[in-house]
């Protein structure tokens, strides 16, 4: 009994000598210092998830905005980008929001409207015509107004980005308005895209933005209306190979972060991020015009894409069929968006 005492401790002293061992417990050698190391449990670190590619305008202002504010805050802020819905998808990107495992995203306004309703203003074809209007409204009162909005969400509005213009890709020519009929097409979510579609007579399939090509693939859809630059850089075209130039609607972008991830900011982090916010925006309104000009002259010149310009007796034709639809939003959300809207373009002296 004795011996079999002494040998168990024995076994028990030389195993806690290896582990010691293994784990460095007993070396008096500190670790190497990383000069590199340094400050890292200061650093704040903003992880901005999106679905696009990196290659657009959406993906090209977040790289820049990410390399502004590290370079101002010199390396105290680190904005980690997650292009392509790598982390997570538009499904599900404003719930990891709203929870905080994500702090930033900017999502397409449409895919808001679940939340916000209101905020299907911005989804109303044929209000905007050109550039110039398109940027008076995304920084006036109006956007300012739908940016306090996400604070009954626990989410920060920051900034609007423009994309552009939506246009039509298809399957097969979509010229005349009677060319929608039945055809399946893909729509973000929102009700007021959904009532311009049946009012134009096709079949309007919600579908998230990393399903469009697989839903392509699949023959599961004939037609979306998206900016060039979607159809470009994720190669919808190989599939929808005939596109209208329509200019019918707009596709932009809301810039949020975490409510409570915000109010935690020093205030002169927060500066920091407003401030390259702030002169990033004449630059992204032109990056993503051009951007949609270059693809647009691109797809131009490959002969299996047929490009259509949507002459003005059949924009006529679309206007007339989709014109109840501003009936449908005075009816169900709050008019005042949509008369505040018209108003500001009025003000701007846009005579439209
Ligand atoms: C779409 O779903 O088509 C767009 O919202 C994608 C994007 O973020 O531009």
């Amino acid at each position: 009994m004795k011996y079999f005492l002494s040998g168990s401790v024995i076994i028990i002293l030389i195993l806690i000598a290896l582990f010691g061992y293994r784990q460095n417990i007993f070396s008096y050698n500190t670790l190497p210092y990383d000069d590199e190391q340094h400050g890292l449990d200061d650093q704040i670190i903003i992880n901005f998830s999106h679905v696009v590619a990196e290659n657009t305008p959406k993906g090209m202002a977040a790289e820049k905005f990410a390399q502004l504010v590290e370079e101002k805050s010199d390396g105290r802020v680190i904005v980690k980008i997650y292009p392509n819905g790598m982390l997570y998808n538009d499904e599900t990107e404003i719930e990891a929001l709203r929870e905080n495992e994500i702090q930033m995203i900017a999502p397409t306004f449409s895919k808001m409207t679940d939340l916000l309703p209101n905020w299907q203003v911005l989804d109303l074809p044929f209000i905007i015509d050109n550039n110039e209007e398109l940027k008076t409204v995304l920084t006036g009162p109006l956007s300012e107004k739908l940016l306090q909005e996400l604070n009954s969400i626990n989410i920060k509005g920051l900034t609007f980005w423009n994309n552009g213009f939506k246009q039509i890709a298809s399957t097969s020519p979509i010229i005349n308005v009677e060319d929608f009929y039945e055809k399946r097409v893909r729509m973000m979510p929102s009700n007021i895209l959904k009532q311009q579609f049946l009012l134009l007579g096709a079949e309007p399939i919600p579908t998230s933005f990393g399903n469009v090509y697989y839903d392509l693939q699949n023959k599961q859809v004939d037609a979306q209306e998206n900016t060039i630059s979607n159809i470009y850089s994720k190669r919808f075209y190989t599939m929808e190979n005939h596109i209208t130039l329509s200019n019918h609607g707009i596709l932009c972008y809301a810039v949020m972060i975490n409510e409570d991830f915000w109010n935690n900011l020093d205030e002169d982090i927060k500066a920091i991020i407003l401030q390259s916010l702030e002169e990033i925006q004449d630059w992204q309104f032109e990056q993503a015009q051009q951007m949609n000009e270059k693809e647009l002259n691109s797809l131009m010149q490959m002969k299996d894409v047929k490009i259509y310009k949507l002459q003005d007796s059949d924009r006529k034709q679309w206007k007339a069929k989709i014109q109840p639809i501003y009936e449908v939003y005075r009816k169900q959300y709050d008019e005042n968006y949509l008369n505040e809207f018209l108003e500001e373009l009025k003000k701007e002296q846009i005579i439209k």
